[in-house]
């Protein structure tokens, strides 16, 4: 399976994220989202990353024109059709993810390569929904996309071993090493790092310590870059809250309990990083805990 032509859905954090590593490694990619507001941030953020990476000298102006010139934008997500391979990087909710299967198989060719981004939805479930359940497959990539190396490669129950041998092989050309998760619920990487995330909220909550001392123990105790509630914030409350109850909800253990406080957060809109608040206030100069 050649593949060269990339369209990824969704061009929030991750989908601009993975539109510039494709783009880097030679991909020709269509980023495609409900608003053009939304792709102009994404195109902003990739060419200020872009910029980061000339300043400190490992990118020269021709590489990056490059590298712009192969993303193109799009709100129509039927022009996504014709693509090798297509990316789904939309809003964590599956009825959302769904939908947009729906919208886009008419238009799509019988030989596309269809991925999910999800960071925790099952991958089975999702390709039972489509027309392609073996060449349907989880790829999860890490937030920031550009810097962390890992991708997850989650096979669906039907997923064939030419659909998992193509993308093993894309992980390999973007630069980026792949681990295997069997399809159960937040697979690998966030089974074990979002509980520990609601687990820190959990302490915040119970006053065992408040945001600085909590982070600053697992920055310089565990040697952890972030700390879990500034990592929460990075990611987005609302992501760590989605994937606490797709864990409740599919391993029926009541350990996965969302942290009432997570929930308050979520419900008041703030939702970390994005949000210009979280467990930090991140509207001044420097980030001021908010507990
Ligand atoms: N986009 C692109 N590049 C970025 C970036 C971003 N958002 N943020 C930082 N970088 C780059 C910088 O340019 C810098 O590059 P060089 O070393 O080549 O100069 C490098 O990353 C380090 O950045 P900084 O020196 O500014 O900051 P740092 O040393 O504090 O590192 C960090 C920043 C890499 C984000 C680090 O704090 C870190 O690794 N944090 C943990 C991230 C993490 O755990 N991610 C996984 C989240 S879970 C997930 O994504 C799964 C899910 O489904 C929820």
């Amino acid at each position: 399976m050649a593949i060269e032509t990339v369209g990824i859905i969704g061009a929030g954090q991750m989908g601009n994220g993975i539109a510039q590593v494709f783009a880097r490694a030679g991909f020709d990619v269509l980023l495609n989202d409900v608003s053009e507001t939304n792709l102009g941030k994404a195109l902003a953020t990739i060419t200020r990353n872009l910029d980061r990476r000339i300043d400190k000298k490992t990118l020269s102006q021709d590489e990056k024109a490059a590298i712009l010139g192969r993303i193109r934008c799009t709100v129509d997500l039927a022009s996504l059709g014709r693509r090798d391979l297509i990316i789904e990087s939309a809003t964590e909710r599956e009825a959302i993810k769904t939908r947009i299967f729906a919208d886009l198989l008419p238009s799509l060719g019988p030989d596309t390569i269809l991925t999910s981004n999800t960071s925790s939805i099952s991958i089975t479930r999702l390709a039972a929904t489509t027309d392609r359940p073996d060449r349907f497959m989880g790829f999860h990539f890490m937030n920031p996309v550009p810097v962390m190396s890992l991708v997850e490669l989650i096979r669906g129950i039907a997923t064939s071993n030419e659909t998992y041998d193509a993308l093993k092989a894309i992980v390999g050309q973007l630069g980026k090493t792949a681990a295997s998760s069997e399809d159960y619920p937040a697979f690998i990487v966030n089974r074990v790092l979002i509980p520990m995330i609601n687990e820190a909220v959990y302490a915040l909550y119970e006053g065992v310590g408040n945001v600085a001392s909590i982070d600053a123990s697992m920055k310089l105790g565990a040697n952890h870059p972030m700390g879990p509630l500034e990592l929460g914030d990075f990611i987005g409350l609302d992501t760590c809250l989605a994937i606490m109850n797709v864990l409740r909800d599919g391993l029926a253990d009541t350990k996965y309990r969302p942290c009432p406080l997570l929930v308050k957060y979520v419900e008041a809109g703030w939702t970390g990083r994005k949000a210009g608040r979280g467990f930090y206030d991140y509207r001044g100069e420097i980030p001021v805990p908010t507990r």
